[in-house]
């Protein structure tokens, strides 16, 4: 009888076995020969379904050179609003997109904001005029309308939806809308008296219809005084990556249907309720993850100790103080199908810390008492109910990178390690950059994937990629 190296097996397979084993609590082997016997006695049965894809990053296609060739071209047309002010700042933001912006402003637009500003700001004339001879030379309201990858309405007046939805072209700007086969993004800003009127609801409801895209308007304060409700444009951020998401292609989503928890950052331990003992993780690592996560499609839970970071979009984000805590609010996340333990928990905490703020005495210094922490990684890796499918840890160490890595990963129970060496001279803690080893298990054996120096958001698209890989994901 031949036998099989499970060793000689390209890594995803096994990656792939190592989880059907798990799944199915028995050991790789026993796995392999369930598989075998099950081909054997069912010869006319389809082999079972072993995922081999490779890691495909999923990395956000670039945009062409900054001088304008690849670039794609956004038209703003600006309405004649109070919030035209922001148009201009918006015409920054597309740019720092990597976006060619062209504007076009209505004669109204132009008793707000004067077209010298917007064109300035473009880098190239504003258009204003239907009939102007050198508008028509230059490029026309049929070249204005098809030169173009998006067209963006900021701001978008109850006026110009109106025009719209009735398809009127008596003006450059509506000429253009009349005469496009672009997609079209509006911003709508207007008292929120106008934007309540039936009228203004007809014809927006007419351009959604229509396959107009909208985005706001946002509730606030308005520019009159003591006015406030539904009418705020958006701000010109979230036009300009609302106006970003029109113009890329649709991204795979080889991790949707997936459950994943991840945690981050560091934990503060208290001392007393004004100091705590705390370590330099920055979170951004854990963050990356979590929004790679996010943005291939699963459903993700961010369960992050005290960092100064934004929320990743699309991510539900639980904000905690110490160990216990986030040992806590892992549990009550589970079960889910992968746990990627990025955070950088504190080994120890303070068994007796002060409730009041501890003061500086005669007697000396205050003796504090260590005791140790809970091991999440440890904990969740040897569940015998809920274990999640894969879980991953992190492994920071400034010294014997591979030996405490690999011993960390037989120690803790779990599937995968990354290895990171956080001495100071790395960069790290705290940086932007990372230089991680993947560690896998393989029966008895270890394999490592060591990858080059790569941003934080590389790596975790990586780690992404690897994961979808792995758990039979591959891109769509
Ligand atoms: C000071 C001032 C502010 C205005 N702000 C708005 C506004 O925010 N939204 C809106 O729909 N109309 C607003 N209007 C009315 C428009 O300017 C008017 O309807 C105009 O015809 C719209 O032109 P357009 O179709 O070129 O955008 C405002 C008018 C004035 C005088």
């Amino acid at each position: 009888m031949a036998s099989l190296t499970v060793r000689k097996l390209d890594d995803a397979l096994k990656a792939s076995l190592r989880l059907r084993a798990a799944r199915n609590g028995r050991s790789v082997e026993d796995e392999v020969r369930m598989i075998l016997r099950d081909a054997a006695e069912a010869p006319a049965a389809a082999p079972p379904a072993l995922p081999t894809a490779p890691p495909v990053p999923a990395a956000r296609p670039q945009y062409g050179d900054r001088a304008g060739a690849g670039r794609p071209r956004v038209t703003l047309i600006i309405g004649g609003g109070i919030a035209a002010y922001k148009a201009l700042d918006l015409i920054r933001r597309l740019k720092d997109r990597g976006l060619h912006v062209r504007c076009v402003m209505t004669r109204a637009a132009q008793q707000f904001v004067a077209p010298l500003t917007a064109g300035a700001l473009a880098d190239e004339r504003c258009y204003t005029d239907l009939f102007d001879p050198q508008s028509e030379f230059d490029a026309g309201h049929i070249r204005l309308a098809r030169d173009t990858d998006l067209i963006v309405i900021a701001p978008a007046t109850a006026d110009l939806m109106a025009k719209m939805a009735q398809g009127h072209a008596d003006d450059l700007a509506t000429a253009i809308l009349l005469a496009t086969n672009r997609p079209v993004l509006l911003a709508p800003a207007m008292n929120p008296l106008m934007w309540a009127n039936a009228a203004t609801k007809r014809n927006v409801a007419q351009l959604i219809r229509d396959g107009v895209h909208v985005i706001g308007p946002n509730s606030g304060e308005m520019a009159e005084a003591n006015e406030a409700g539904v009418g705020r444009m958006s701000e010109p951020l979230e036009i300009a990556a609302a106006a970003d998401a029109l113009l890329r292609p649709p991204q795979a989503r080889p991790l949707a249907g997936t459950t994943i928890l991840v945690t981050a950052g560091p934990t503060h331990e208290p001392i007393d309720p004004v100091r705590y003992i705390a370590n330099r993780s920055s979170g951004k690592q854990g963050f990356a993850i979590a929004a790679a996560a996010a943005q291939a499609g699963a459903e993700v839970t961010l369960v992050s100790g005290p960092v100064d970071l934004a929320d990743p979009p699309g991510v539900r984000v639980i904000r905690v103080e110490s160990a216990r805590d986030m040992l806590a609010q892992v549990e009550t996340m589970l079960p889910v199908n992968i746990a990627i333990f990025a955070a950088a928990v504190a080994d120890w905490r303070v068994a007796n810390a002060g409730e009041q703020k501890i003061k500086k005495t005669a007697q000396g210094m205050p003796q504090l008492a260590l005791v140790e922490n809970p091991d999440i990684l440890a904990t969740v890796s040897k569940l015998t109910h809920n274990r999640p499918l894969l879980v991953i840890g992190f492994a920071a160490e400034t010294e014997h990178l591979i030996d405490n890595a690999t011993a960390k990963l037989r120690r803790k129970g779990c599937d995968w390690i990354v290895a990171n060496d956080v001495s100071p001279a790395t960069g790290v803690m705290g940086g932007d950059r990372n230089t991680v080893h993947v560690l896998t298990r393989d029966h008895e054996d270890v394999a490592i994937d060591s990858w080059p120096v790569m941003t934080k958001d590389e790596v975790a698209t990586a780690l992404v990629a690897k994961i979808a890989a792995a758990t039979g994901h591959p891109p769509a």
